[in-house]
């Protein structure tokens, strides 16, 4: 994937996840529904990411897709205000 696309300016997503539930994180950066997947990535060579978590609550998602934790952002979260 070119990391230099217009979606390296994304800031990441704040979303309550549901333990235990399957959820799928978009490698591609072409989904209209980030940072999940929404199907865009066909024909595309790039498949999403099947994540799941422990405990129901808050978790920041990445949606630049330069993280080296995917799905998650480790990016320095000072300039993110609490929602
Ligand atoms: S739309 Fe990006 S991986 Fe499915």
């Amino acid at each position: 994937m070119d990391k230099s696309g217009p979606e390296s300016t994304l800031l990441p997503a704040q979303i309550q996840l549901e333990a235990n539930k399957r959820y799928y994180w978009c490698q591609c950066g072409l989904s209209q529904i980030q940072p999940f997947c929404d199907g865009s990535h066909r024909g595309s060579g790039v498949n999403p990411m099947a994540f799941s978590v422990g405990e129901t609550g808050p978790v920041l998602l990445c949606v630049c897709k330069e993280t080296g934790n995917p799905p998650f952002c480790d990016c320095d979260k000072s300039f993110i205000t609490p929602v």
